[in-house]
């Protein structure tokens, strides 16, 4: 998620934009830039990197010290990573400067559009579309507003924008969709921001803007209206965080802040990946649908947690495409000298895009000349860089080291990967594919069904707090939900916890089993009863020889109950998707529970959230 400061006062307004960038770094990005307004114009620095990168510019550029300016840190979605698609953007006629934070789904019109009007974009960006369109209207003698509500109706997606006009040195205005933004109440000055860690030194008097609404920010007023230009009720708060807690949003760790943005961080991930007509358009698969329909094999490879959804997107695509699909450790993909040819598709699958397990097995994945697709939440990183396509997921930086909202947002993107090829292949009608895609669009309401009573498994965090070993049970897609699970508390709670295939039980595992014993167990959907019914037998065995069952079960699925000792309801989802609500519980109990241990849970102790060594 990128940072956003907008300010309007007194004070220099390059001090307050950069201290305040400085605030949001906790968020992630890879670019970071001011302008400010003197004199009628704009005056901008920008550059790619940390911001100690722009300091170093600003040092070499001599910005007016005026009252008036915005800044923003970018995480790079459209674009990459440089100075020229960094923010701020300027209109063509150096008018307004605009910072963004989201995703204009309809930029690729509007910039043919402005295209045929003659204005050319300079940068890669969905941003700067925003700000040509803001220049065109202000130039027509239109007040910054006035053009803002008139841009933002014609926009689709997620954005927060901030605008300054160069003839209109006194007032900022921002509007938000999708995605947030507060206004910091000062006395004789404002900010607006992306959170309010980044005004919380001058004022904890803050105003949170609703949705489509737009803001005009002087230095002693502040007016909100609706996009149609009504006047909007708004009400204000004081901010009672401290600056450490403002930066994970008031949640106690940077994990469960991101357990908590997953319904987001999926609905931005599904963002503008269809036309109209509900076809899917991947625009980064740089793999023609000619050779796509070559492919005989897919070959995933990932570690940890990207492996496990890599697991449930076998299940997915092997069901969509009729495709052979292998999972992988990229740790072991290189050494057990794979069959692997130009039909093959290596799918690599990270995070951070830095990982040198995936990435090593990556580069000897296209020496035996496969096509390799990266599925990656990094723009820009390595392993993008060096695939031939990439499917990014938009989850924002993640910065607690075990993976939630990069599992989930990972899972969507294969999810969308194997839709895909199934559209290109034949193997799937436009219907299923659309309403496959429909349901995938209810899944953030889903999630945030299940994130909306979570008493049941913080108890259960309190109640196993010193519980020496925990199983998680699975079968078919759940299967790689209970190995993620496991892994979770492993690596938070540093506590032995398995995942099995449930059917594996009989074949040993089961000897584990005690008195007692906390056992996680993940119930499919009812839809498939062979699958469901066969689940429910693995539960009834283990509960007979003494295990506290944790069963995580349908809302309406009153088969398990009396073999449950705690029931955790998930709302009633296809099968396949399962994992996007099953895994919830489990990544909050393996917070939970770590918390109250006093472990450090966004920073788990011999872990990095990046391991960029074999
Ligand atoms: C997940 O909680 C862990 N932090 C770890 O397993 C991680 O998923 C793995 O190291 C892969 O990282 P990547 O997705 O950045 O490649």
């Amino acid at each position: 998620m990128c940072g956003i400061v907008g300010y309007v006062g007194p004070r220099a307004a390059l001090d307050v934009v950069v201290e305040g960038l400085r605030r949001l770094e906790y968020r992630g990005y890879d670019s970071a830039g001011v302008a400010v307004v003197s004199q009628g114009r704009q005056f901008l620095t920008k550059k790619a990197g940390k911001i100690a990168n722009l300091d170093k510019a600003l040092a070499e550029s001599s910005l007016p010290r005026t009252g008036l300016g915005l800044g923003h840190t970018r995480w790079a979605t459209h674009g990459a990573p440089n100075d020229v698609n960094a923010h701020p953007h300027l209109s063509a006629n150096g008018r307004v400067a605009l910072v963004h934070n989201g995703i204009v789904e309809n930029y690729a019109r509007l910039r043919e559009e402005l295209a045929r009007e003659g204005i050319t974009c300079v940068s890669e960006t969905d941003t700067e579309v925003v700000a040509q369109l803001l220049g065109l209207q202000v130039e027509a003698g239109v007040p910054l507003d006035q053009a803002m509500r008139a841009v933002c109706v014609r926009l689709q997606g997620a954005f927060t924008l901030v605008a300054t006009d160069s003839e209109n040195p006194d007032v900022v205005v921002a509007a938000r969709r999708n995605s947030p933004l507060v206004v910091g109440v000062g006395d004789g000055e404002n900010f607006v921001a992306s959170d309010v860690a980044a005004f919380i030194e001058y004022t904890r008097e803050a105003i949170e803007l609703g949705q489509d609404q737009v803001v005009q920010i002087t230095r002693d007023g502040v007016e909100v209206t609706t996009f149609d230009g009504l006047p909007a009720d708004v009400r204000g708060y004081h901010v009672d965080w401290d600056l450490s807690a403002a930066e994970k949003g008031g949640y106690d760790w940077f994990m469960r802040k991101e357990i908590f943005e997953q319904p987001k961080a999926v609905a931005d991930t599904l963002l503008g990946r269809h036309d109209a007509d509900g076809k899917l358009t991947l625009d980064e698969l740089r793999i023609s649908d000619a050779e796509l329909r070559t492919i005989d094999k897919i070959v995933i490879i990932a570690c940890g947690t990207a492996c496990y959804a890599g697991l449930v997107a076998k299940y997915a695509i092997e069901h969509w495409t009729r495709i052979p699909c292998e999972v992988e450790l990229a740790s072991e993909f290189r050494y057990r000298d794979p069959i692997v040819g130009p039909t093959t598709l290596v799918v690599a699958i990270s995070q951070s895009g830095e990982t040198a397990d995936t990435l090593m097995a990556l580069r000897h994945a296209r020496e035996q000349r496969a096509r390799v697709l990266a599925i990656c939440n990094t723009n820009g990183s390595t392993i993008p860089r060096e695939s031939d396509a990439v499917i990014y997921t938009h989850a924002g930086p993640e910065v607690g080291v075990a993976s939630t909202k990069g599992f989930l947002t990972q899972l969507v993107a294969c999810y969308l990967l194997g839709l895909y090829l199934a559209q290109v292949r034949g193997t799937k009608f436009d219907d299923e594919i659309r309403a496959t895609m429909r349901e995938l669009e209810s899944m953030p309401a889903a999630i945030s069904d299940v994130l909306s009573d979570i008493d049941t498994v913080m108890q259960l965090a309190a109640d196993f707090v010193d519980a020496p070993s925990v199983l998680f049970l699975g079968r078919h897609v759940g299967y790689p939900v209970a190995l993620e699970g496991a892994l979770k508390l492993k690596e938070l709670a540093y506590i032995h916890a398995e995942g099995f295939a449930a059917g594996e039980l009989k074949h040993g595992p089961i000897a584990l089993i005690e008195d007692q014993l906390p056992v996680f167990v993940v119930i499919p959907p009812q839809g498939r009863d062979m699958l469901h019914d066969k689940v429910v037998s693995n539960l009834q065995e283990v509960r007979a020889r003494g295990a506290r069952t944790i069963v995580l079960a349908e809302v309406d699925d009153d088969e398990v109950t009396p073999y449950a000792d705690v029931m955790i309801r998930l709302p009633k989802v296809s099968t396949l998707l399962q994992p996007l609500v099953a895994i919830i519980p489990l990544q909050i109990f393996a917070c939970e529970l770590a918390s109250r241990k006093g472990h450090d849970v966004d920073q788990p102790r011999n872990l990095a959230k990046s391991v960029t060594v074999e």
